[in-house]
């Protein structure tokens, strides 16, 4: 989507639809006052209302809230409203005033516009047959009228960026276990590399993977056809800061092994990958915008599959620092994964700090639902940076403590390590400890997307894939590019 800035008002603006909010409490301005529809008009948030509702240059008139609680999220509410209302009209462009004096700045304003129009407009209609109606029907350009480009270019530049990507990682998502598998993940990698001369590109595949000692990642994609891949991207972009490292959780489809999971719903295990796809797409938006940063992401993708060659529960493994893990439960799978490309991650990419992101447990939806992903660390400056920078975005993130008590359940019977407890007790902070101890005490932070990944039900993400993280890491890049 194209996105253009003006500071000449939106009445001389050409558009398919133009859009203008309306604080409750507040008139039309007087230039709509007259219009067809004018009268109909409700104030109340999220209320849309079109003028001129049987001609071109229709006006819609979207509903606000209060003043005081027009906040971002907000704001990506209703934009992805009107972007629904155009897309329905069959509007190709569309024309938004953004709302003076609400508590945000104007450049924040006019970025969470831009969120919530590129986010309402994702689709997944790859294997639909062809409906042209359908196909005519997106919205390609949106222009913000009565903006200053010096102060609001930047921002707008990144939302659009990010957004974009989100909806790119959104396709990954929902791409099935037989169209995306391990070696699909390392392609797409393939692809955002090749797009960027700052990005390289280094896949492992099952024999480099094996040699180095990733036994968790062996262990994991042992039962299944596919091999497995240890995806590994470094960008440089000139930063002087630390290198930060991103960590994305990569099974292309978690039938959970040899524990092997109910039939019901196993089909939205095809996700179990949004972890990998938000930090590859992540870096290619980085990318795009060339942040003054450097950067490392390492994503282990595999299956997780039954069969002759499965791990076993009770099978004991070495994972790539040399800790050893009984495999208690097949299903416990992405703690594996992480565990060997944490370690990667940092001793082999160089990472100072690091990021993971996986769908990591069904405790954390039981928890947080889909409002807040799980966020746990080790260190209290490293996490507020991060839920800050999802806070901007809208993609929050709540931390779960960690406690020498936890870590006691994650001690195995005769290995170092068990993959999971025998009882449930505190399963997702369960998951993080275990990834805590292949970190090598640098400052990390894990998210545990399971719940924010998928069917969140947001006016802007709907119920299907979120795309959840791409944004909060573009923004935490940019804000480490900034040296904040
Ligand atoms: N991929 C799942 C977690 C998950 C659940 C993701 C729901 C998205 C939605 C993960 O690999 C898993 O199976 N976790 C187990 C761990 C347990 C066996 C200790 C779980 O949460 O049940
Ligand atoms: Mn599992
Ligand atoms: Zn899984």
């Amino acid at each position: 989507m194209q996105v253009d800035l003006t500071s000449e008002p939106l009445d001389g603006i050409e558009a398919d639809l133009q859009v203008v909010g309306l604080f409750s409490g507040d008139e039309l301005p007087a230039s709509l006052g007259e219009l067809p529809g004018a009268d109909d008009v409700k104030p109340g948030f999220k209320k849309a209302t079109m003028l001129r509702p049987d001609r071109t240059r229709r006006v819609l008139v979207i509903g606000l809230g209060k003043r005081e609680e027009l906040d971002r999220e907000r704001l990506r509410a209703v934009a992805a409203v009107a972007a629904k209302r155009a897309r329905g009209l069959g509007a190709r462009s569309i024309a938004w005033e953004p709302p003076a004096a609400g508590p945000d700045e104007p450049a924040a304003v006019a970025a969470s516009i831009v969120e919530g129009t590129i986010l309402a407009g994702y689709r997944f209609d790859r294997f639909r047959s062809a409906d042209e109606d359908e196909e005519a029907r997106s919205v390609e350009r949106l222009t913000l009228a009565g903006v200053e480009e010096a102060e609001v270019g930047a921002d707008v530049e990144a939302a659009r960026e990010a957004s974009l990507a989100a909806n790119r990682a959104r396709d990954l998502q929902s791409l099935p276990a037989n169209e995306l598998g391990p070696e699909a993940l390392a392609a797409r990698a393939r692809e955002i590399a090749a797009e960027h001369d700052s990005i390289t590109l280094d896949v492992l595949g099952p024999k480099e993977i094996a040699e180095r000692g990733m036994g968790g990642l062996v262990a994991v994609s042992s039962g299944s056809d596919a091999e497995p891949r240890l995806i590994a991207l470094r960008y440089e972009g000139g930063g002087t800061g630390e290198r930060v490292g991103f960590v994305g959780k990569g099974v292309t489809f978690d039938s959970g092994g040899i524990s092997i999971k109910p039939a019901a719903g196993m089909q939205e295990m095809k996700m179990d990958m949004s972890g990998a796809a938000a930090v590859l797409e992540a870096v290619g938006a980085i990318a795009d915008l060339g942040l003054e940063l450097d950067l490392v992401a390492a994503v282990p993708a595999t299956e997780n599959m039954p069969s002759g060659h499965s791990a076993r529960p009770g099978d004991i493994i070495r994972q790539l620092n040399g800790k050893t893990v009984e495999v208690n439960n097949t299903d416990a799978e992405g703690r594996l994964i992480l565990a060997d490309a944490l370690t990667y991650c940092v001793r082999d990419l160089g990472a100072e700090r690091l990021v993971d992101l996986a769908t990591l447990t069904g405790a954390v939806v039981v928890a947080l639902g889909s409002t807040y992903a799980a966020l746990i660390s080790n260190d209290d400056g490293w996490a507020a940076q991060v839920a800050a920078a999802g806070e901007q975005v809208g993609e929050l993130a709540w931390r779960l403590p960690l406690h020498p008590e936890y870590k006691d359940l994650t001690k195995g019977k005769v290995a170092d390590l068990t993959n999971a407890a025998s009882k449930r007790k505190a399963g997702t902070i369960y998951a993080g400890s275990f990834l805590e101890e292949f970190v090598d005490d640098v400052p990390w932070v894990h998210l545990d997307i399971a719940g924010t990944a998928w069917d969140v039900g947001r006016e802007y993400v709907g119920s299907g894939p979120t795309g959840f993280g791409v944004r909060l890491l573009v923004e935490l890049a940019r804000e480490l590019a900034a040296g904040s």
